[in-house]
């Protein structure tokens, strides 16, 4: 008997199809409410040519990649377009670019709950685990439940700490007008200063920088740039990363997992100690504030101690290192700049700055937020739309009617070409100039740190550590030249963050 014959069959079958259809219809109709109840109306910009998979954006991203014009490429597609959000695809993804304010605003903050970090989170997890740079929902809303009292108290950052790594720094500055990287050395600083904090035990990679030696803590800061390499590597190539073979990632991702369990051990170990003090009726703590102990005596969880660490430290080392590459290459290319910056510090009358003196140093202050408006150090994100969701913006051919965006799809934003939009900044948006923090007060549209229930919760630290090593170098020298190779003109050096691609090229003279 033909199976087709079996009333049973049909009748399952026809069920199906009907339910089918019915959901489909169902979710059909929702959205076409949705839409009405919001008066959203299609975006019509579409950057992609190729429908499908938009193997036409891939081959460009790839262009732009080779080329180091990712930045100004991605800006230009805004451009040329000429609309502030448009549509396009990356491969199976569907895709909302946008440098809209309000937008941001609505996926960051107003409408959080509809967004996650999408495919992010994959490429990271070997390196990262769960920790709070690398989760969503419950699972993120602990890491930061657990993380933030840390970054809550006023004095995050550890001047005293700053000032040893920098005299350690000054040593590799040549005083006879001679070029030197300034980039490599902030990278070291930065690494040498997040290790401190965090861990109690700094890699000290500028103590080491000229012994051809190859202890532990060497080895950890090259393992640590290898796994963030890897990760770039994992998000370029999405899901053909299965096909490569990536043993060398992966050795240095056990480098860094056995570095950090070293201290994670220790941090646990002196914890039962301080119980049972504690118990015997001690109550006595030692003075200083140590990151890792903090954590071990909220949780014993060692993997979980491990991952968080290992979060902060990637969230903020590259970043501030960046952060002050940017900067000094623009600083080093304007002799007025760099005049009113040392007038500025003569008010410290050579003394080491304190927390309240870097604090007013207020032409310092814009030229930190100038640097980071004009060269984001995190250019471009994105989330992942879980809920069919509504932005203010984007909608109809003038982009002020609101946009339908349905479960699925990713959403990119771009800091960068915000940063540089002309109707907010004016026709020299392009330029770096410090003078005009003098009145600027911008919300949404200046965005260095995100916004909304995941900021940067290393603001404070940041902006303390990149002021106190640039107060102190303009104590040191009186005068300073680009020795840029490339004319002077500022290039993307684009890994995880976005750095200056040519270094920090400079000569000082000792003051
Ligand atoms: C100039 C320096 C820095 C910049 C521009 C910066 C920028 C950012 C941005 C844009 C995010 C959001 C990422 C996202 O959600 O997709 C972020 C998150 C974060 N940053 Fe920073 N950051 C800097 C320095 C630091 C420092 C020094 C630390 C720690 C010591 C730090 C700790 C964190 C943490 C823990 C998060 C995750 C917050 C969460 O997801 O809830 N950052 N940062
Ligand atoms: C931190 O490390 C220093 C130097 O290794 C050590 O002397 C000090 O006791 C440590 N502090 C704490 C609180 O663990
Ligand atoms: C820097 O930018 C932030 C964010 O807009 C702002 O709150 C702050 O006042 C600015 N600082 C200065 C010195 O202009
Ligand atoms: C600077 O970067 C540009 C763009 O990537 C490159 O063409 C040039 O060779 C670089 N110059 C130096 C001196 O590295």
């Amino acid at each position: 008997m033909a199976l087709t014959q079996s009333p049973l069959l049909w009748i399952v079958g026809g069920a199906l199809v009907s339910y089918i259809l019915y959901t489909r219809i169902a979710l059909y109709l929702r959205r076409q409410r949705m839409i009405k109840e919001h008066g959203c109306k299609p975006c019509p910009y579409v950057f992609n040519k190729d429908p499908i998979l938009g193997l036409d954006v891939f081959r460009d991203n790839i262009q732009l990649s080779k080329a180091k014009r990712i930045l100004p490429g991605f800006r230009s597609r805004f451009l040329n377009l000429k609309t502030n959000t448009f549509h396009s695809r990356m491969m199976d993804l569907p895709l909302i670019a946008t440098c809209e304010p309000e937008n941001v605003k609505t996926i960051l903050s107003l409408k959080f709950k509809d967004f996650t970090l999408g495919a992010r989170t994959r490429a990271f997890s070997p390196l990262l685990g769960d920790g709070i740079f690398n989760s969503d929902g419950e699972k993120w809303a602990n890491s930061r439940h657990l993380l933030r009292p840390n970054f809550a108290r006023d004095q995050v950052a550890d001047l005293e700490a700053f000032e040893r790594h920098f005299k350690l720094m000054l040593k590799h500055i040549p005083k006879d007008g001679s070029t030197v990287d300034l980039q490599q050395l902030f990278f070291r600083f930065t690494i040498d200063t997040a290790t401190e904090f965090l861990f109690n035990h700094s890699t000290d990679s500028l103590r080491m920088m000229d012994v051809d030696e190859n202890n532990e803590d060497v080895i950890f800061s090259k393992a640590f740039t290898e796994a963030q390499d890897d990760i770039m590597m994992r998000t370029r190539l999405g899901f053909l990363d299965v096909f490569r073979p990536n043993k060398k990632g992966n050795e240095a991702i056990k480098i860094c997992h056995a570095y950090v369990d070293k201290f994670v051990d220790d941090a646990i170990a002196w914890r039962r100690e301080h119980d049972a003090e504690k118990a015997a009726g001690w109550t006595q703590e030692d003075g200083r504030y140590v990151f890792i102990r903090e954590l071990a005596k909220q949780t014993d969880d060692r993997k979980r101690i491990r991952d968080e660490l290992m979060n902060i430290l990637l969230a903020g080392r590259d970043t501030t290192a960046s952060l002050l590459s940017n900067m000094w290459f623009e600083i080093a290319k304007r002799p007025e700049v760099w005049t009113k910056l040392r007038e500025e510090v003569k008010s410290l009358d050579g003394r080491l700055p304190t927390y309240e003196e870097l604090r007013n140093l207020k032409y310092l202050r814009w030229c930190l937020n100038e640097s980071l408006r004009v060269n984001p150090v995190v250019p471009g994100n994105s989330r992942y739309c879980i809920r069919d969701t509504v932005l203010p913006l984007g909608g109809g051919p003038d982009g002020k009617h609101p946009l339908f965006v349905r479960a699925g799809t990713l959403v990119g934003y771009s800091p960068f070409a915000m940063h540089r939009r002309a109707d907010i900044y004016g026709p020299d948006a392009d330029d770096f100039r410090p003078e005009r923090w003098e009145t600027l007060r911008p919300g949404w549209e200046y965005l260095p740190f995100n916004g909304g229930p995941r900021i940067c919760l290393g603001q404070q630290y940041a902006l303390t550590e990149a002021s106190y090593v640039t107060a102190r170098l303009l104590q040191e020298f009186a005068a300073i030249e680009s020795r840029d190779e490339n004319g002077g003109v500022w290039v993307e050096g684009l890994t995880l963050t976005c750095a200056s691609g040519n270094g920090t090229k400079v000569a000082l003279t000792p003051a």
